[in-house]
């Protein structure tokens, strides 16, 4: 009781990716060790993290705002302690002390492990190092979930896509030893979870002592994981022997997220892709032969600097003709360092927008002519959990990552169930059990 009494209170709020999503999951296995339990409200806590991220300057405003909220709470509490994690961090270190004083830490992805000593220092710790150990760090997962479980295989990116700054925040691509990457698997197949997603920039780049087929064969190995999927995959670095891999692993989904960002090879020479679009679609003509089910998602960016009504009409014809079960699209936000946000050719916010939602409009009828051909079809869906929308209801997935949603009670969560698809939504399906 005293115990609980004394305890400490951390509260985390997440912005961006599924990577800074892991990273504070790690934030909170390194905090628990040290006597923290995580709280919902910020309210409740004694230390609010704020894991950043700044790939488009959307995430970044709504970050200064939340945390601008946050200063009332600490004017009130003056032993609160604000940290600030993550991209945003990384890249703009101890300005961020300067500009925003109720903040009392700055630390960047490549630094959580300092963390505990971060917390021994009282105010005004900057730890923004490039840290070529981070690979061989081994750092306590806290997991919410007990089903999906998401686990680092690389960190950092070597691309330096012109529009992107990953490369200068997470510094350059460093692969764990597939052992750590293993036991870590196996550990959590012993604690019950039933698939993994493997975690990196540019995973299918991971080389360590096996390259990233071996990886996968490895892990496909591990008894009492079901299903193992991966983000994000760059197309240049999808080779024939990945493609077989995934098509002969049975534990392997059938489901690649394969961003193309543009339709035009002459934006995606800017970009510095490494691909031209008729690369990819010979990619996308090879994982369709060997796996004709694979279901195929993909990033677009609408209005990059210099795109023309040309360009834009290729990457119009590309999402029609490739037929992507999903895309993630973006305005493109000129990232100050990188070398896009110098670019010619800058777009109005107008047109970017209006691109970006012919773009989304499009793929929604395609999304939603996918969903409706598995009406009838009978799915192997994995459960996660109980609807938040439906309490009678749980929802889960198909190994080709589609939502399905169908009525069941909690028993079955973790549980494989067959389901038939009665209905298809754009973004989701309904489904019946059946025997
Ligand atoms: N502007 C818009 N979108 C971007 N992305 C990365 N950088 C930018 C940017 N500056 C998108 C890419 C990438 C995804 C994770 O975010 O599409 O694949
Ligand atoms: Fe950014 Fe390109 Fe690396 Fe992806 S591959 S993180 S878009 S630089």
């Amino acid at each position: 009781m005293l115990f609980s009494f004394m305890k400490k209170h951390v509260y985390i709020t997440t912005f961006g990716c599924q990577m800074n999503v892991h990273d504070s999951e790690k934030m909170a296995g390194i905090l628990e060790q040290e006597g923290y339990s995580l709280r919902d409200n910020p309210k409740d806590a004694d230390l609010i993290i704020f894991n950043t991220c700044s790939i488009r300057q959307k995430a970044e405003q709504k970050f200064y705002s939340e945390l601008g909220r946050i200063k009332s709470l600490k004017k009130r509490r003056p032993d609160l302690k604000i940290a600030v994690a993550g991209c945003i961090a990384q890249q703009q270190g101890r300005a961020i002390l300067k500009k925003v004083p109720h903040v009392d830490y700055v630390f960047g992805p490549q630094n959580i492990h300092m963390l505990s000593d971060m917390l021994r220092t009282n105010k005004d710790v900057v730890a923004v190092d490039d840290n070529p150990e981070i690979a061989e760090l081994d750092l306590p997962v806290s997991r919410k979930e007990g089903v999906r479980a998401w686990v680092s295989i690389m960190y950092g990116c070597n691309n330096f896509c012109s529009y992107c700054i990953v490369p200068y925040t997470r510094g350059r691509e460093r692969s764990r030893p597939s052992e750590n990457i293993y036991r870590e698997v196996a550990g959590l197949a012993s604690n019950g979870f039933k698939e993994v997603t493997l975690l990196g920039q540019n995973v299918n780049s991971y080389r360590s002592d096996v390259d990233f087929s071996g990886l996968l064969k490895k892990i496909n190995s591990i008894e009492g994981i079901d299903r193992i999927r991966f983000v994000t995959s760059h197309p240049h670095d999808l080779s024939d022997d990945l493609i077989i891999s995934m098509k002969e692993l049975d534990r392997v989904c059938e489901h690649i997220h394969l961003p193309l960002q543009s339709g035009s090879s002459r934006i995606l020479e800017l970009m510095n892709r490494g691909y031209t679009y008729e690369d990819y679609r010979r990619k996308v003509e090879r994982l369709k032969d060997a796996i004709p089910h694979i279901s195929i998602t993909t990033d677009i960016i609408a209005g990059f600097h210099g795109e023309t009504d040309n360009d834009y009409m290729a990457t119009i014809n590309a999402v029609n003709d490739i037929e992507f079960d999903g895309i993630f699209a973006f305005k493109f936000s000129p990232r100050p360092g990188t070398r896009a946000a110098n670019m010619e050719g800058q777009l109005s916010d107008e047109i970017k927008s209006e691109r970006l939602s012919e773009i989304l409009e499009i793929q929604d009828k395609i999304s939603f002519m996918k969903n409706e051909a598995l009406r009838g079809s009978v799915q192997e869906i994995l459960v996660e959990g109980v609807s938040e929308t439906d309490k009678g209801k749980l929802t889960g997935r198909t190994r080709t990552n589609k939502i399905v949603n169908f009525r069941g009670t909690d028993v079955h969560v973790g549980q494989m169930l067959y389901v038939e698809i009665v209905e298809a939504r754009r973004h989701s399906l309904e489904g019946r059990p059946v025997r």
